[in-house]
């Protein structure tokens, strides 16, 4: 481990996290990040509990390893099966002062101040949507004041990992789990993208969304909560390091992986394979 190199570690299983580092890093650039994506399992949104809870868990490790203090599980997914039990039972033997936050409570503190009707959409793979994790948070907040339907949209990670966003395929799949969710609640005027891929459909997804419904996306709001973390823990504010540096990590390989995420960040970057 290179000495006092403590970046935070943004975890996804492929390309989506990239679009949660975006927003972090323009509103925190100061930080040593280091992104890890499981290009060579995703998608994880089809994969039963424990496996998803297994490779997040060596994910984590790994990036623990190389010097981590904190890291943001940039995946709906894992923060819905893993999470949870890496907080509870693995941090408190490896190390209780690090610390691993997920994606899916700032969305759901959002959700009282967009929703008018009450009534809101949440799009996400098909583990996300089973584990219910989104109407159990969201319940939470606003007990039963807050009707939540859910859609599954099992074909969008794919299109992203597959670099299909601009087929017309992909405008296929979108609306039709868009037109689904509007038919079983015409009253939504929130709808939640409870999964870091689908920001990189967005352009489709706009084209099928009606006008009047709000979009939360998690990109800005988990940047604005690591901020309100960071300024709530000094402790591990000053654990942190800041060098500004940017590290890549794939386990797949870094042919493949280098010209997407560059594309998706919006600037060149070299990446280096690991395996977990
Ligand atoms: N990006 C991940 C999420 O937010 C999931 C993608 C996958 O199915 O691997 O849920």
């Amino acid at each position: 481990m290179q000495e006092n190199y403590h970046p935070i570690g943004i975890f996804d299983s492929g390309y989506g996290g990239l679009t949660i580092l975006k927003s972090i890093t323009e509103k925190l650039p100061q930080y040593d990040y280091i992104y890890l994506g499981d290009n060579a399992r995703t998608p994880y949104g089809s994969r039963s509990f424990d496996v998803v809870y297994e490779y997040t868990r060596q994910a984590v490790m790994k990036l623990f390893s190389i010097g981590c203090q904190l890291v943001i599980l940039a995946c709906n997914t894992a923060s819905a099966k893993a999470l949870r039990t890496i907080q509870q039972n693995d941090l408190p033997l490896f190390d209780p002062t690090r610390r691993v936050l997920g994606v899916i409570r700032p969305s759901v503190e959002k959700v009282p101040s967009y929703t008018k009707t009450g009534h809101v959409g949440v799009l996400g793979t098909n583990g996300t949507v089973l584990s219910n994790s989104y109407p159990l948070e969201i319940a939470k907040i606003s007990g039963d004041r807050i009707f939540v339907t859910q859609e599954a949209c099992p074909m969008w990670v794919p299109l992203v990992e597959n670099d299909e966003t601009c087929n017309p395929a992909a405008d296929y799949f979108v609306r039709q789990n868009i037109v689904n969710l509007f038919s079983h609640d015409p009253e939504i005027d929130t709808l939640i993208l409870g999964c870091t891929h689908y920001p990189l459909l967005l352009s489709s997804i706009l084209k099928f969304l009606p006008d009047d419904v709000k979009l939360i996306e998690q990109g800005p709001i988990v940047a604005e909560s690591l901020a309100e973390y960071l300024a709530r823990h000094p402790e591990m504010n000053e654990n942190c390091s800041k060098k500004g540096t940017r590290r890549f990590l794939t386990t797949e390989s870094v042919q493949n992986f280098e010209p997407r995420a560059s594309m998706f960040l919006g600037r060149p970057l070299t990446a280096e394979k690991i395996q977990l």
